[in-house]
């Protein structure tokens, strides 16, 4: 038995039938929307190298069931940049090299995104330590991580521009 949901992803309207009820979030986006951006670590909760936002609030796509999504609003990290220009959060982790293999980076990016959104990560880097604190990099790229997520917090409460949608 199918299902069919509609699914705004990215801005875009979606009509998506789902053949089965356990597809993932993350299965969905990587495997039939051509959106590979999202990462696949452990497939289990523990890594966040699938965040993604969910109605403007941060999950872990792997856990989330794609049948359960009917009406909801999904950004990807695909769905950051506007056309050239990076969103800022993107652009400090270039400058602070918040990256060293890139395969947390789509995950972090969005998780950033979302913490800055909760207005909950200040300047204090312990605060952004912790609320970054599910998402892991086996490269240990923590210190450029957390420059990168205090400089964005400042850039964008200078320009208003932490807007994804
Ligand atoms: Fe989802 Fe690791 S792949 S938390
Ligand atoms: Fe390699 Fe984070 S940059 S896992």
């Amino acid at each position: 038995m199918s299902l069919s949901i509609n699914l705004t992803v990215n801005g875009a309207p979606q009509d998506i039938s789902i053949q089965d009820a356990r597809v993932t979030l993350l299965d969905l986006l990587r495997e039939r929307m051509a959106l590979p951006g999202t990462k696949k670590g452990c497939d289990r909760g523990q890594c966040g190298a699938c965040t993604v936002l969910l109605n403007g609030k941060r999950v872990n796509s792997c856990l989330t069931l794609a049948a359960t999504l009917n009406g909801a609003e999904v950004t990807t990290v695909e769905g950051l940049a506007k056309g050239d220009s990076l969103h800022p959060v993107q652009t400090a982790f270039i400058e602070n090299d918040g990256f060293q293999c890139g395969y947390c980076t789509s995950g972090q990016i969005m998780s950033a995104v979302g913490l800055i959104a909760e207005g909950q990560a200040g300047d204090d880097p312990e605060r952004i330590r912790e609320g970054m604190s599910g998402n892991i990099c086996r490269c240990a790229a923590y210190h450029g991580i957390t420059k990168a997520v205090q400089e964005a917090t400042r850039a964008m409460s200078d320009t208003h521009t932490g807007d994804v949608k």
